[in-house]
């Protein structure tokens, strides 16, 4: 496992893998690895050849009051997850070798995608992402990258962003990874208290129950978004930030359910934010 702290380095080694007839999988993450980034990196080492992870705490997609700066990092153990794949190649670029000097240019993002859900909270945010996705896909080239569904709105970005401007790759979205009680795994668990930890879980309890709903017969989504709120509103700890029901591709809000729906919500605990989704779906 090579690691790699340069454009050009990165460009050579993929060169090489491709040109040996490999087929690249690539897997973006900020770093301070979990079970969840380590499912991404197993379905890529499943479907291809070569493997490149990219560890790189993106400064552009994080607010001016955001945890930019206490944003968890740990290289080493970093290296030592995706030795236990393993991957074929990090990358692991500074700030200055993906930013050098001020940069004009920004992905364009799809606004219909970005306004609601996180995107309202946190403008600017999903430029930040489809910048440096657009950066890292230009860097590395790959045949196929992986990200996890629990960021379902950065996926629907990314998929729209590589349809829109013909990238030529593959996006391939990953199901949710969760501790046995239910807790979606995020890099920011461990900045709760374990009574904080305890009060997430009506986050999952929540999208169980909207799940079961809809198994049932449910279709009024106002309604169901209202019963999710309510159950969450009622843990002490927790402070909402959005609990939504919202139409699996266009991400606008939907009041019945026919075909796909997200349910997506956002809420603190704590200073910690927390994202969980699921998606409901009829027939
Ligand atoms: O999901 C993440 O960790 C980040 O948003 C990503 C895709 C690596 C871009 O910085």
């Amino acid at each position: 496992m090579q690691l790699i702290e340069t454009i050009q380095g990165i460009r050579d080694a993929v060169d090489a893998a491709r040109k040996a007839g490999k087929k690249i999988g690539f897997v973006p993450t900020m770093g301070y690895l979990h079970q969840g980034h380590l499912t991404l990196m197993q379905e890529a080492r499943k479907e291809c050849d070569f493997v490149v992870v990219s560890i790189f705490v993106n400064p552009t997609q994080f607010g001016p009051n955001e945890d930019f700066d206490r944003y968890p990092r740990d290289l080493a153990r970093d290296m030592e997850l995706c030795g236990s794949v393993p991957v074929d190649a990090i990358f692991h670029p500074s700030v200055a070798e993906m930013y050098p000097g001020t940069a004009s240019t920004t992905s364009v993002v799809v606004s219909q995608l970005t306004t609601g859900l996180c995107g309202a909270s946190r403008p600017g945010h999903f430029e930040g992402v489809a910048t440096v996705v657009t950066k890292l896909f230009n860097i590395v080239k790959p045949d196929v990258a992986f990200f996890g569904q629990k960021d379902a709105q950065q996926v629907a970005v990314i998929r729209r962003m590589v349809l829109d401007l013909n990238m030529d790759l593959e996006v391939r979205p990953v199901s949710t990874v969760r501790e046995p009680d239910g807790l979606a795994l995020s890099s920011r668990n461990i900045y709760l208290t374990p009574e904080q930890r305890q009060g997430a879980l009506v986050l999952s309890r929540s999208l169980r129950m909207a799940q079961e709903r809809v198994a049932a017969g449910e279709r009024d989504m106002t309604a169901l978004q209202e019963a999710m709120r309510a159950m969450i509103a009622a843990e002490p700890l927790a402070n909402i930030d959005y609990v939504s029901i919202v139409d699996y591709d266009s991400l606008q809000p939907t009041t019945r359910l026919e075909g796909k729906a997200l349910a997506a919500l956002a809420v603190r605990f704590g200073k910690t934010r927390l994202i969980d989704n699921c998606i409901l779906s009829v027939g």
